[in-house]
């Protein structure tokens, strides 16, 4: 797979909020059809980092490309339409609008009507439940709906790159198992998949490679197999110990 060119690269990125830098000399990529997983500690920055690529941050040093261009300064809409996605971590869905009219919002960059309806009976083939509950308000959803909703209206403008922050929190085992097996699904209709998740195991055991994010920039970097092997992230990062002891 990193025999092609990656499709998003990250190069030294810095940026934060008001001012304060809260991600630092950040270094990423993914590579066509692969799953990439980012974990880390609370407040890391793993959000930033996805906000930052998507867009809706600047970069304030270091540069992204993707599929070969440089992206850097390009507004979040323009990525959107170049085919990049992102689920936000709260916040993804209108929970007072039907489920069908949310993958209408999910479409709006496509012109077509008739594409658009197109697209959404793929997504209503693949769930069925979104089809049965289309006229309801996406608030009568379960939390694992949502989240399954929420992708589904990314999946919507059909992205190269999909940016998932944290789909499976706050889910009971069985919803998690639902919403990470659509993503397998969805990457092997060949989408690249950059996700930031919380329950890392999981995360690790379905991703091809994972970044460990920690007080905002890579600690750990690698196959994904052997980061969950790796004995120092194993204790740091995957199965609690004190993620202030020293690093080197
Ligand atoms: N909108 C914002 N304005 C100012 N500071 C922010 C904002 N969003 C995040 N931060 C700060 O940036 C840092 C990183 O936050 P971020 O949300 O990226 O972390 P995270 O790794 O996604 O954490 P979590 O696992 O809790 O989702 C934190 O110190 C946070 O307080
Ligand atoms: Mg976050």
């Amino acid at each position: 797979m990193e025999n092609s060119a990656p499709i998003l690269e990250v190069t030294s990125l810095a940026t934060g909020y008001h001012r304060v830098k809260i991600v630092k000399n950040l270094q990423l990529s993914v590579f066509p059809a692969e799953i990439v997983c980012i974990i880390g500690p609370n407040g890391a920055g793993k959000s930033t980092v996805l906000r930052a690529v998507y867009g809706f941050l600047s970069c304030w040093e270091g540069n992204i490309r993707f599929k070969d261009e440089d992206i850097t300064h390009l507004p979040a809409v323009k990525r959107a339409a170049k085919g990049m996605a992102l689920v936000h971590q709260d916040g993804n869905i209108f929970p007072n609008l039907t489920i069908q009219e949310n993958l209408e919002m999910g479409g709006y960059l496509i012109p077509e009507a008739s594409e658009r309806r197109a697209r959404m009976d793929r997504l209503f083939a693949q769930l069925p439940f979104l089809h049965e509950k289309r006229k309801q308000a996406a608030r009568s959803l379960s939390g694992g709906e949502r989240q399954l909703l929420a992708i589904g209206m990314a999946l919507m403008t059909e992205p190269d790159l999909l940016l998932l922050d944290e789909p499976s929190m706050g889910l009971s085992p069985q919803m998690m198992d639902r919403v990470f097996s659509w993503i397998v699904t969805i990457h092997e209709a060949g989408k690249s998949i950059l996700m930031v998740e919380q329950n890392a195991k999981q995360a690790l055991e379905l991703a091809h490679r994972g970044y460990v994010l920690d007080l905002g920039t890579n600690r750990f970097e690698g196959d994904a197999k052997r980061l969950l092997d790796d004995p120092k992230v194993k204790r740091l990062y995957l199965g609690g110990g004190d993620i202030n002891e020293d690093l080197s």
